[in-house]
């Protein structure tokens, strides 16, 4: 840990505890047990988002080793067979489990399913519309967790048989709910309101915040823009570079017509006008021409690339040194187990 931290426990601007150059991690080993790391076979509740365009073996595996969850983005295989290879392609770099995310607004992946499990898919999460017919398909074999903004699509998700849910505010980089709730105030509604365990995303970038998920009654937290930002991720240099030196404010909703929302860097907000969401899902199906780089509110948190291995062991570190934090600011503290 560096030597100056704040009276909060935390270093000024954008350090943190973890220090790469002590050469040892003592949080390395730190595991927390929720209903997710349960049903995900992991040791430390963290969940890596789809990443449209960029969630590909190099990025996912990675990330599985290190203790979080890794994922694939189906979107980006054109078939079934592709897919498969590019699970056999994570499978060469971990033996722990990963999943694969299905965008069902995209197009039909019922045919992906029964490949992508058979090939080693320990969980699909599922965006951007019904995901009754998915997790039909799915039938049980694997988890299936459903990405959702409110508590309406929460309570729809329960009850077509979703084993978790991921409740997204409006902070998130990427597509974004219709509904106007920002995470803090989404989570604890959404944990409410269900019998599943709830993931909390949005905003979200480091040990800090995967602790206030925890707090608001969260179970996981799923990160998309700080998986951007390291070195594995095949986004361009610039894109990272752009995260490392946005601040807050630096990205915005852009509508699409008719009625889709998508946060991206400020910067790149322009290049949306009179596009629609079917022009951003067109480079997977090869017009490379069109990529407004989203990111969310948490890119004013990012300031750095370091690997998925650095960045995990640091998130653990962070949330292990929060917790002894709020622990030592009680003047009557319960025991911790
Ligand atoms: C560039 C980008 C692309 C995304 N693509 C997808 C996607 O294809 N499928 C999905 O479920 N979520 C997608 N997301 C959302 C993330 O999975 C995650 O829920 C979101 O990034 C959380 O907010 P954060 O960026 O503040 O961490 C994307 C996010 C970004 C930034």
């Amino acid at each position: 840990m560096g030597p100056e931290l704040s009276f909060l426990g935390y270093p000024p601007g954008r350090a943190f505890c973890y220090d790469a150059h002590a050469g040892r991690n003592p949080a390395q080993g730190t595991r927390l047990k929720t209903r997710i790391t349960e049903l995900l076979r992991i040791d430390f509740p963290l969940v890596q988002g789809g990443l449209w365009g960029l969630a590909y073996a190099e990025l996912c595996g990675p990330i599985s080793e290190a203790g979080a969850f890794g994922q694939l983005t189906a979107a980006m295989h054109a078939t079934p067979a592709d897919l498969a290879r590019e699970i056999g392609r994570t499978r060469a770099l971990t033996a722990k489990p990963f999943g694969v995310n299905l965008p069902v607004h995209a197009r039909d992946f019922t045919q992906y399913i029964g490949v992508a499990i058979a090939e080693g898919c320990a969980a699909f999460t599922l965006t951007g519309g019904d995901p009754s017919r998915y997790i039909e398909a799915i039938a049980g074999r694997v988890p299936a967790i459903v990405l959702v903004s409110s508590v309406r699509q929460a309570r729809n998700a329960e009850r077509a048989g979703a084993d978790a849910v991921i409740a997204v505010g409006q902070e998130g980089g990427g597509n974004v709910g219709r509904a106007d709730s920002g995470t803090l105030a989404l989570v604890p509604q959404v944990v409410d309101a269900l019998k599943i365990p709830v993931l909390a995303a949005g905003g979200i970038a480091d040990g800090r915040g995967i602790l206030a998920g925890l707090a608001l009654g969260a179970e996981g937290i799923e990160m998309g823009s700080r998986f951007i930002a390291v070195r594995e991720c095949r986004a361009a240099d610039a894109y990272k570079e752009a995260l490392c030196r946005a601040g807050d404010g630096d990205t915005a909703i852009v509508i699409l017509p008719p009625d889709s929302r998508v946060r991206v860097l400020a910067e790149d907000a322009a290049l949306l006008a009179g596009r629609s969401l079917q022009d951003l899902t067109a480079p997977a199906q090869g017009n490379p021409g069109f990529q407004p780089r989203g990111a969310g509110q948490s890119a004013g948190l990012i300031g750095d690339v370091p690997t998925a291995a650095e960045l995990i062991a640091r998130l653990r570190h962070e949330a292990q040194m929060g917790l002894a934090r709020l622990h030592a600011l009680m003047t009557d503290p319960p025991a911790l187990h």
